[in-house]
């Protein structure tokens, strides 16, 4: 048996890998670490609760002794580490939370890794679940690859650029077996309604205005989450120690256009007449310093590990928006209470 350790697994990306890596590996033990914030959420894993080989452990990656000890109990012999402050405009409103939840969380994990292995690497790994929004913004031209100058623009991004940076010196200073992966927008089931997504799909099923930022223009890559985790596996598995790997859809969509795109699934599947949704949409005030465009090059893990998205956006899409519309009990759970104080201070 192996012992792993997944922070941040009851979130939106971490659920699709505790899911996946308990149902793929019966030699792994799974120990999920999340604070459980706003964002995490332990309805998204009802379905493995009662796993033998899933514990669950409430904490905080900023807690440096309570991080020591889980390593002390557990002897991990791999970390995948996903727990983050995830939203661009929280980030905006609170960058502080952002540096101690991303920065100084990965280096408490970095230290306890480090010290539990007590500088005997073998077999071991260490892996960090970064984002595309580490390069900056592109212009029309251009893909992310994976020696792309880091450029952050947002609180958010350049807490993660500084953990990314940590984790690499980690591997240069102490032979850390660190990989590292930046991948592009996703999407799917259970993600947290302060996304574009399931904020839109919430928003329409109730007849709600739809925030479109600025002229609606920007360019995200959409990826379908379940593909996230599938890449998650092969490169945990199979990706060289040390290196890191772009993780894109190839899928470019303007926002305006993914809005006009969720307005037409819903009306189908609400049995709306058609073009009713669309007159939700409402231009408001921009992101500060919004990204214009992010574009990942997927080559290198396409040629090293064969990954590849499975499916397309329209079928992606499709099932999303049937996820949520099928889920609505944890629609309003997750929107109840802090989400409501969230919303009004945001969209107001
Ligand atoms: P999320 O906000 O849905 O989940 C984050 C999880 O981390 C939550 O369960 C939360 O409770 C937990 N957490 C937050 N602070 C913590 C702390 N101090 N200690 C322990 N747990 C804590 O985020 P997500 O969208 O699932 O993103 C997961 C990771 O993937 C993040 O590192 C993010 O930067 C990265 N990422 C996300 C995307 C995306 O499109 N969502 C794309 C690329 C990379
Ligand atoms: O690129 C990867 C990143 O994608 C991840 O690292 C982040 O954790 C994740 O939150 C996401 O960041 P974005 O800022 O791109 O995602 P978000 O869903 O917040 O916004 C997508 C686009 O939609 C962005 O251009 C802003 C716009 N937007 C967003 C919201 C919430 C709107 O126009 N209106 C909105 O109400």
């Amino acid at each position: 048996m192996k012992k792993i350790l997944i922070t941040g697994g009851a979130g939106f990306i971490g659920s699709h890998v505790v899911r996946l890596f308990l149902q793929k590996y019966p030699e792994y033990d799974i120990v999920n670490l999340d604070k459980l914030t706003y964002a995490g959420n332990l309805e998204n894993l009802q379905d493995v609760e009662s796993n033998p080989r899933y514990t669950f452990c409430k904490g905080d990656i900023v807690d440096e002794r309570f991080v020591v000890n889980l390593f002390e109990e557990h002897q991990f012999d791999g970390v995948v580490h996903l727990a983050a402050e995830s939203h661009v405009d929280r980030s905006i409103s609170n960058p502080t939370e952002f540096i101690k939840t991303n920065v100084i969380g990965t280096i408490n994990l970095l230290n306890a890794a480090r010290n539990s292995w007590k500088d005997n690497f073998e077999d071991k790994v260490f892996y960090h679940i970064s984002t595309d929004e580490v390069y900056g913004s592109l212009g029309k031209e251009g893909f992310f690859v994976e020696d792309t100058p880091y450029d952050p623009r947002s609180p958010y991004s350049s807490s993660k650029a500084s953990s990314d940076h940590l984790v690499r010196a980690y591997f240069h200073t102490y032979g850390m077996p660190v990989k590292i992966s930046n991948c592009s927008n996703n999407y799917g089931s259970h993600q947290f309604p302060e996304k574009l997504i399931p904020l839109m799909i919430h928003n329409i099923k109730q007849k709600k205005p739809l925030p479109v930022y600025g002229e609606g223009l920007n360019i995200r890559d959409w990826l379908w989450v379940n593909d996230h985790a599938r890449a998650i596996d092969v490169i945990f598995h199979n990706g060289k120690l040390g290196e890191t790997y772009n993780i894109g859809g190839n899928n470019e969509w303007t926002n305006i256009d993914l809005v006009k795109l969720l307005c037409r699934t819903m009306d189908k599947k609400l049995k709306r007449e058609q073009g009713e949704s669309e007159k939700l949409i409402t231009y408001v005030k921009d992101r500060a310093g919004h990204d214009m465009r992010y574009a990942i090059d997927a080559t290198k893990i396409k040629n090293e590990l064969g990954w590849e998205p499975s499916i397309t956006f329209e079928v992606g899409l499709e099932q999303t928006v049937e996820w949520y519309l099928k889920n609505e009990d944890w629609l309003e759970n997750v929107t109840s209470g802090e989400y409501q104080k969230y919303y009004e201070k945001q969209y107001k």
